[in-house]
C-alpha cells in the first residue's frame, strides 16, 4: 500500500490544471447504459472510482476504453447482464447510479445495496421512492434491490429526504424519467452541476429535460437515445479547485487555477475571501493570494449553491491555524468528522458538538503520523500536514486515489513537498516528541 510524506511550511506557489469533475462523469457513464451508439467522453480524469464504474460496466457487457486521444469510449450494444454485484458495489457508492440506467434499459436491475460508509448513514430510501413513482415494482432481496418495470411512466416525483434531496437519486431519476413514456416533473430534485452536466450529456443524446440546475427538473420522455457525434466533455472538478485553493491559502501560498467554472465554487469562494484571501476571477480561472493570517470564519455546509459538505474537511484543516475561533457545521452528512481526531494529532484545538465542529486556532500544527479515513478527509490530511511544522506521513490514502487525479503531483508541481512512498512498517524508537531523532527523516523509496 502507498503512503504520502509530507514536509510540511511550504508555500504553494504557482498554476494548474483542474481535472474532470468525478461526480459528474460517474453518473454520466453510467447512462451510457442506455445510449445507442458509442458514447465519447472527454476530461474523464483517470481515478481509482472512474477504474471501478468501467470494471462494473465491462461486467455487464458495456465495452469501455481509454482512447488514444484519452477520451473514455463507452459502447452497450453488449449488454447481457442487469445485476450489478455487492464485491464492486461495496468498493464505491456511486455504483448505485446504475440502477436508474439498468432498469430503463432492460426493464430489470438486480444492484447490491453498498452498505456502510465513513461519513455517516447514507440510505438510498429516495432513489428507490423515485424509481417507484415512474411505475418500478422495488424491493429489497438478500442485500440487493429489484427494480421492475415493463414501462416506465412518467410521473410526479418528489425527492426531499430530512437532509434535503439527493444527489445521484435525481440521477437515478433523471436517467429513468428521460425515457418513461409521458412527461415526469421530479421536485425537491438536486441543483448541483454534476446534476446539470448529466442533463446536458443526455439532452445531446436527445433527451427532452428543462429546468436542470433548479428544484424542479421537467422531463419528456423519448423512446430512445443516442451518442452524440462530438465527444461530450465533462464539468471541470469544483472539489478538486476548492481543494487546490485551500491548500495554497493554508500554506500562505499564491495559485493559478485554469479550466474552472468560478460559477460553481461562488460559496467557497466568499469563505476564502472571508478567510482574508485576495482572489482574482476570470471567466475560466481563479487566483488566489493567501493573507500573512487565516482569519476565522464560521462555514455551513449545505446542498449547492453552498459549501459542499464534499470540502467541509478541508476547509476545516485551514482554521485549524486561522487566528481565532470558526465554527464549520455540516448539514448534508452531521457525522461526517472522522478527519477531527488525526487533525488534533497535529495539535489543532477542536471541540464536536453535534454536526458542527468549534475549531480555536493555534499558532503552530507539528507533523506527525496520519491516518486517511474517507476521500476528502484524506485531502484534508495532506493540507494540514502541509501546513504543520516537519514531516507528517499519512497512511491509507488509497481514499485519496479514489477521487484526486495524480494529487501528490499537482502539488509538487507547486511547491508541495508531497512524496508518494510504499508503506512500511515503522520500526521507530520509543522516544520524547522533544527528541530531535523522532523528526529525524529516513530515506524511503519512492514508488
Ligand atoms: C453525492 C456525491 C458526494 C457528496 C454528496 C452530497 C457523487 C458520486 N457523490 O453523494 O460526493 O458528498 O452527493 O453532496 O455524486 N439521503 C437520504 N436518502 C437517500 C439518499 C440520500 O436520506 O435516498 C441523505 C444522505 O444520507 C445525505 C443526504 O441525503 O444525508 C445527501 O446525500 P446524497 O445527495 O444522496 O449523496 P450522494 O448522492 O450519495
Amino acid at each position: 500500500m502507498d503512503m504520502f510524506v509530507v514536509q510540511g511550511g511550504t508555500p504553494l506557489s504557482g498554476s494548474l490544471q483542474v481535472s474532470g469533475a468525478k461526480n459528474a462523469c460517474l453518473p454520466i457513464m453510467a447512462a451510457a447504459l442506455v445510449i445507442q451508439g458509442t458514447t465519447r467522453l472527454e476530461r474523464v480524469p483517470d481515478l481509482v472510482d472512474v477504474r471501478t464504474l468501467s470494471l462494473l460496466l465491462r461486467n455487464l457487457g458495456v465495452a469501455v476504453d481509454r482512447e488514444a486521444t484519452g477520451d473514455l469510449a463507452l459502447d452497450p450494444a453488449g449488454l447481457h447482464s442487469n445485476i450489478a454485484d455487492y464485491d464492486l458495489v461495496r468498493t464505491m457508492r456511486a455504483s448505485v447510479c446504475v440502477l436508474g440506467p439498468l432498469l430503463a434499459r432492460t426493464g430489470r436491475a438486480c444492484v447490491s445495496l453498498p452498505g456502510g460508509c465513513n461519513i455517516g448513514f447514507r440510505p438510498i430510501d429516495l432513489h428507490l421512492k423515485g424509481l417507484s413513482a415512474l411505475g418500478a415494482d422495488v424491493r429489497i432481496e438478500r442485500g440487493y434491490v429489484l427494480a421492475e418495470a415493463k414501462r416506465l411512466r412518467g410521473a410526479r416525483v418528489h425527492l426531499a429526504g430530512p437532509q434535503g434531496t439527493t444527489v445521484t437519486g435525481t440521477c437515478n431519476v433523471l436517467v429513468a424519467a428521460a425515457l418513461a413514456e409521458g412527461t415526469s416533473v421530479i421536485e425537491a430534485a438536486a441543483s448541483e452541476p454534476e446534476v446539470v452536466d448529466l442533463a446536458n450529456f443526455l439532452n445531446a443524446c436527445g433527451a427532452q429535460i428543462r429546468g436542470q440546475g433548479t428544484s424542479e427538473i421537467e422531463v419528456d420522455g423519448v423512446d430512445s437515445l443516442r451518442a452524440p457525434s462530438k465527444p461530450y466533455t465533462v464539468i471541470p472538478d469544483r472539489i478538486e479547485a476548492a481543494t487546490l485553493l485551500i491548500a495554497a491559502a493554508a500554506t500562505g501560498g499564491e495559485i493559478q487555477l485554469q479550466d474552472v467554472q468560478p460559477r460553481h465554487l461562488h460559496a467557497v469562494l466568499h469563505i476564502l475571501r472571508e478567510a482574508g484571501c485576495r482572489l482574482d476571477v476570470g471567466d475560466s480561472s481563479i487566483s488566489l493570494t493567501a493573507p500573512a493570517e487565516i482569519h476565522p470564519v464560521d462555514v455551513v455546509a449545505q446542498p449547492f449553491p453552498a459549501v459542499p459538505t464534499d470540502v467541509q474537511a478541508q476547509l476545516t484543516a485551514l482554521l485549524t491555524k486561522a487566528r481565532g475561533t470558526s465554527i464549520v457545521r455540516d448539514d448534508v452528512f452531521p457525522d461526517r468528522f472522522l478527519h477531527l481526531p488525526e487533525l488534533s494529532r497535529l495539535g489543532a484545538d477542536m471541540r464536536r458538538e453535534g454536526n458542527a465542529v468549534v475549531i480555536r486556532g493555534v499558532q503552530r500544527l507539528s507533523g506527525a503520523p496520519l491516518m486517511a479515513s474517507d476521500l476528502r478527509a484524506s485531502a484534508a490530511l495532506v493540507i494540514a500536514a502541509m501546513m504543520a511544522e516537519q514531516e507528517s506521513t499519512i497512511r491509507r490514502i488509497y481514499h485519496l486515489d479514489r477521487g484526486y487525479e495524480r494529487l501528490e503531483a499537482k502539488l509538487s508541481a507547486i511547491g508541495g513537498l508531497v512524496n508518494r512512498v510504499k508503506d512500511e512498517p515503522t520500526h521507530l524508537p520509543i522516544s520524547l516528541p522533544s527528541d530531535p531523532a523522532i523528526h529525524a527523516g529516513s530515506e524511503r523509496k519512492s514508488a
